[in-house]
């Protein structure tokens, strides 16, 4: 049940807002390289709007595979692939709890901000693992636990209570409202590029299902389960965000 509550959820944020490919792109930049991608098979796990395969397959690799659980979501995905007449993607319906695919299918799995919003963030990590082959390469993009973690708790589930058909409507009277700190805070000006605020606020505070981690956590959950961590970044730089880590690791064991 829950799995489709966050299904439908992103059916509403994922046909209302797509990011801007360009900017999207250098954030790309930041993990792979187009020489990197080249010839790759790649999962893009919960790919939502479909813009980093389409990234990924506008960018050398061979083959692309988005999966999504949010039929929404999917749609847009495709209609982004025509637009850019991209030949080599597929966006199917698929759960990373379930994965259909077999072992060691892609080369590379990028999975940004996706894990942390199933019913079970470490199974999801376990089978994006299982279809990697030995020596590609995994990214995960995870929400970061903090102190204030717990207030931004409270206030998700209040929200989350709130009638569906309300929520976009309550995230733009909140942005109105947060503008002024946002703009106080130039730091989050930054932040912004890329996205609208009564998005950001959309996707944080009305998601069905958030987890949440440390980046040691899943640091030794990769490196016990033989990974190489090749990169790490403390925020996330599309949004230049401290809500989200990421790691980029290889499969060595
Ligand atoms: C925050 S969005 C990120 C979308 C995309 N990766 C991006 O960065 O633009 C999370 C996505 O994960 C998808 N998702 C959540 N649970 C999933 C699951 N169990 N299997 C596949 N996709 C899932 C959601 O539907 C949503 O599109």
């Amino acid at each position: 049940m829950n799995k489709e509550k966050v299904g439908k959820f992103y059916d509403v944020v994922w046909t209302e807002y797509i990011p801007e490919y360009e900017k999207t792109k250098n954030h790309w930049n930041i993990f792979y390289s187009e020489k990197e991608a080249e010839g790759k098979s790649v999962l893009d796990a919960g790919c939502g709007t479909g813009i980093f395969s389409i990234i990924f397959a506008k960018n050398g690799a061979g083959k692309v595979t988005g999966i999504d659980i949010s039929e929404g979501s999917l749609e847009t995905a495709r209609s982004l692939a025509d637009k850019f007449d991209l030949k080599n993607t597929e966006f199917r319906k698929e759960d990373m709890l379930a994965l259909p695919f077999s072992d060691e299918y892609f080369d590379i799995v990028w999975a940004w901000g996706t894990v942390h919003h199933t019913t079970d963030p470490f199974k999801a990590i376990d089978n994006l693992i299982r279809v990697l082959r030995k020596g590609g390469s995994i990214l995960l993009a995870v929400y970061t636990r903090t102190r204030l973690t717990f207030i931004h708790e409270i206030i998700r589930k209040t929200l989350v209570l709130m009638p569906r058909k309300s929520w976009t409507f309550l995230s733009k009277v909140m942005a109105l409202f947060l503008a002024p700190v946002v703009f106080f805070f130039k730091k989050r000006e930054k932040s912004r590029q890329g996205e609208k605020l009564e998005e950001l606020i959309l996707d944080w505070y009305f998601v069905p299902i958030r987890h949440y981690y440390t980046p040691d956590e899943i640091r030794s959950y990769l490196e016990e389960r033989g990974f190489e961590i090749e990169k790490f970044l403390p925020a996330s730089g599309r949004f230049n965000s401290t809500s989200n880590f990421i790691f980029k690791a290889r499969k060595t064991g």
